[in-house]
């Protein structure tokens, strides 16, 4: 993975995962995009190849620019091989996770698709141009297993779920189209493990008995995964150790 391009690199994984990409490999060229640049981890804003763009999952205008302002830092023939969307939304102001139905809300339904699920689909969209080379190229959202409709036992979280959902549906969707357009591809669901961070936690106490992982270990597990993924792998929906979830 030599050219990369994290979207949500201010957050907890997606900062981890910029970090250990350049650690791996200083040579690799590493685009983080985020609300804010400066809250971007320090090795992305000292790395010499690459940088941080400002990018809004609640501007529709916002994929444009970010795809003209990534021409001048990475070739489009050269493209890219790995982008990863690892923005989510799950809690903000006036925004918590529902636990019955009276407490479903169109606000924050509306905020978490923009978030969690059409955001994705946009950057897509604005990066295809970046993605026809004929290297092989990995399209990886970070998914939850709590999107899973499969495995939904508890319910709650209405537009949490749903909106991973819809995430999931795009990635499906895209494993369809983007072997057609941009082969050899691979666009698949990622679910992290559950890792601390400012998404979860509030829930800290209730996940005190599951295992939490540092974004650190988050950001290793999930680059061993995706350093085994190929072709075989598009379409699917991982657990962070590799084995697959049901959608
Ligand atoms: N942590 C876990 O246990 C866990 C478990 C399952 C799945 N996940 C998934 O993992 C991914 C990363 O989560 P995390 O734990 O690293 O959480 P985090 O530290 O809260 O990071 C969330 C990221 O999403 C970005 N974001 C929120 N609203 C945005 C908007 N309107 N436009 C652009 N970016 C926006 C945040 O940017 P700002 O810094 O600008 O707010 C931040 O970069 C999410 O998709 C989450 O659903 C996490």
């Amino acid at each position: 993975m030599k050219r990369i391009v994290i979207a949500g690199v201010s957050g907890a994984i997606g900062g981890a995962l910029a970090t250990s990409f350049i650690e791996r490999d200083p040579d690799a060229t590493v685009v983080g995009l985020c609300r804010n640049p400066e809250q971007a981890p320090k090795a992305l804003l000292f790395h010499t190849k690459g940088g941080v763009l400002a990018w809004d999952a609640g501007d529709s205008a916002s994929p444009a620019t970010v795809a003209e302002a990534l021409e001048p830092i990475m070739a489009k023939g050269e493209g890219i091989d790995t982008f990863i969307y690892a923005a989510g939304l799950l809690h903000g102001s006036g925004m918590f996770p529902e636990k019955r139905l009276e407490d479903l809300n169109s606000d924050s339904m509306a905020r978490a698709f923009a978030v969690n699920s059409t955001g994705f689909g946009l950057l897509v969209q604005a990066l295809l141009p970046w993605l026809r080379h004929r290297e092989f190229k990995r399209i990886v959202a970070i998914s939850a297993k709590v999107g899973s409709i499969g495995d939904n036992r508890f319910g709650g979280w209405y537009a949490y779920r749903s909106s991973k959902a819809a995430l999931n549906m795009l990635v499906r969707n895209l494993s369809v189209e983007l072997p057609r357009r941009c082969r050899p591809v691979a666009c698949l669901s990622l679910h992290p493990g559950t890792t601390e961070s400012a998404l979860s936690e509030p829930f800290s106490q209730s996940l005190a008995k599951l295992t939490v992982r540092t974004p650190a270990e988050t950001a290793a597990n999930l680059i061993t995964v995706l350093e085994g993924v190929d072709e075989e792998d598009n379409g699917r929906f991982l657990n962070w150790d590799g084995s697959e979830l049901p959608w």
